[in-house]
């Protein structure tokens, strides 16, 4: 027993006894003097923190980020310059469910990495499809809402779900990877990552370049069908945390191969398609993707909790040469997750040891619940700025972005008028198999039990509109489902 640590209060004081409670007599009561107890019980009653209030279930590792090719002309970051290698974590997570849901449900996958850059930390919080349901800001909350639990019955809804989607008809391209067989990955070594976004890369000439990020599976692209999930949740509700733990403490290390799509600033003029709408990708054939690394996740955490559970991705983390867009959505998210980390973490959840970054971290921002280290600015005399103090942090000027230009009137543009929500849909469509298309149809078919005829029939148009063959398709499978025959529901509807 002499080589165990004495155990202590948290105050460090030796703890004689961890089994019995101080009590007058053998029989009680409890003296409100063990303090003891009630710190244990205190500390068991803060165990848990708000889960995120999406993506709140994930698996994490971390890994490192290695640069083969040549990118240095579009950016001067230092993480993407070629033979840099930088340490990373990475979580993965369904959208939808709760921090308890099961693993292999039928979703989009987040795919969130953080590279500890000697620049600062740089974060691409992406999931693994490229596209989005949404591309107005505005309607994020809404579609999150129906997503998840209906206010009286605390049950899913395929009514919301199909409601909004059959209004929201820029959410066709995603909905149709989440359905097809991309929408439940074997594990999240088995799916691709997207920055989804379309970011800029700056270079030492002021030059700015528009480009996209994707990370492609090494291990191969694997799904299961639902039927297959089924039985799998029905023996584990954890199989990503068992698959991705025991590949990595079995040295099975898992890979992507790192890309970019890069677009001529001036281009972004000239396509056919807004290239900042999130519900768009840039077809491969206009701007082909360039391999520029490989990322590997080689190293499992310590503690699930103050790793994965703590750790904080916002894609308000850049560093020179990489930045943002004027897409809508992911100026929105600039602002989202670092209120959401205050709310979820604390105030100083940057100074986490998940989230601080590697490098030296000066600024002049003050005290605050929970301030282990003082101030940092350089020297205790410099508490404001500017100062004369020597030793105090000082800016960077080289560090500023080049000017992006603006035009335009503020105004609020119908973002529903003028976008072709169906061709991109139509080309992913027109890639799939005869068995993808079928495994397709019944996905939707599956989801859309118990939905309102009127509902059905609305999305029935927009099908149409992608392909005859996808309305087609998706009635059968309807019709085989749940006996669903468009004249009888609709007139039942009435
Ligand atoms: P391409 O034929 O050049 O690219 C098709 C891409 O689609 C593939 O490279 C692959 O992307 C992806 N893909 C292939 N099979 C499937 C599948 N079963 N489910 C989902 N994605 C699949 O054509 P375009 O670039 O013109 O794109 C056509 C359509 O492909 C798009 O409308 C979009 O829906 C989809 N797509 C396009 C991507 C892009 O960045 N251009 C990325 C992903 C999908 P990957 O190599 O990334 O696996
Ligand atoms: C998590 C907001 C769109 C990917 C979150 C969280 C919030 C949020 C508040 C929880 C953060 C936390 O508690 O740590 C939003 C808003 C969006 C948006 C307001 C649109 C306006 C997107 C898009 C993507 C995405 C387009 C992917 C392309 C993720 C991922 C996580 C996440 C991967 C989990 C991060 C982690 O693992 O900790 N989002 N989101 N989100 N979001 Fe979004």
């Amino acid at each position: 027993m002499s080589d165990r640590p004495t155990m202590t209060t948290t105050a460090g004081a030796p703890v004689s006894d961890n089994q019995n409670s101080l009590t007058a007599g053998p029989r009680g009561g409890v003296m409100i003097q063990d303090y003891q107890l009630l710190e244990k019980l205190a500390h068991q009653n803060r165990e848990r923190i708000p889960e995120r209030v999406v993506h709140a279930k994930g698996w994490g590792a971390y890994g490192t980020l290695k640069i083969t090719g040549d990118i240095s002309k579009y950016t001067r970051a230092k993480v993407l310059q070629p033979g840099a290698e930088t340490p990373m974590i990475a979580r993965f997570s369904t959208v939808a469910g709760e921090l308890g849901a099961a693993d292999h449900e039928r979703d989009v996958r987040g795919f969130a990495l953080k590279f500890y850059t000697e620049e600062g930390n740089w974060d691409l919080v992406g999931n693994n499809t490229p596209v989005f349901f949404v591309r107005d800001p505005y309607k994020f909350p809404d579609f999150i809402h129906t997503q998840k639990r209906h206010p009286k019955t605390n049950l899913r809804s395929p009514t919301a779900m199909w409601d909004f989607w059959s209004l929201s008809p820029e959410s066709l391209h995603q909905t149709t990877i989440l359905f097809s067989d991309r929408g439940l990955p074997i594990t999240p070594m088995h799916m691709n990552g997207y920055g989804s976004h379309t970011y800029s890369l700056w270079n030492d000439a002021g030059e700015r370049f528009w480009v996209k990020f994707h990370f492609k599976t090494q291990q191969g692209h694997e799904h299961y069908t639902n039927e297959v999930a089924e039985g799998i949740i029905g023996k584990t509700r954890e199989g990503y945390q068992e698959a991705l733990f025991g590949a990595i403490e079995e040295g099975r290390f898992p890979r992507w191969t790192v890309q970019v799509q890069i677009m001529p600033e001036a281009d972004a003029d000239k396509t056919p398609y807004n290239p900042f709408d999130l519900t768009k990708v840039w077809p491969h054939g206009d701007y082909p993707p360039i391999d520029i690394g490989v990322m590997e996740l080689n190293r499992n955490p310590e503690n699930y909790f103050a790793e994965i559970e703590q750790v904080a991705f916002s894609p308000s983390n850049i560093v020179p040469g990489i930045s943002h867009s004027p897409d809508k959505m992911l100026q929105a998210r600039v602002f989202s997750y670092a209120d959401a980390h205050r709310h979820r973490l604390g105030t100083h959840y940057e100074a986490l040891p998940v989230n601080a970054p590697r490098c030296p971290v000066h600024h002049y921002h003050k005290d605050g619940q929970m301030n282990f280290f003082g101030q940092k600015t350089g020297n205790v005399d410099a508490y404001y700025e500017p100062n004369s103090v020597s030793g105090s942090a000082a800016e960077l000027p080289s560090a500023k972005e080049p000017p992006l230009k603006v035009s335009g009137d503020m105004d609020r543009y119908n973002h529903r008028i003028g976008n072709d929500d169906y061709s991109q849909p139509r080309a992913l469509f027109n890639l799939f198999n005869d068995e993808q298309k079928a495994r397709l149809f019944s996905n939707i078919a599956a989801a859309m039990g118990g939905v309102p005829g009127a509902i059905i029939e609305r999305q029935m148009a927009h099908y149409r509109q992608v392909h005859p063959d996808y309305e087609a398709g998706v009635r059968a499978a309807l019709k085989t489902a749940h006996g669903y025959e468009a004249d009888t529901i609709s007139t039942a509807a009435e």
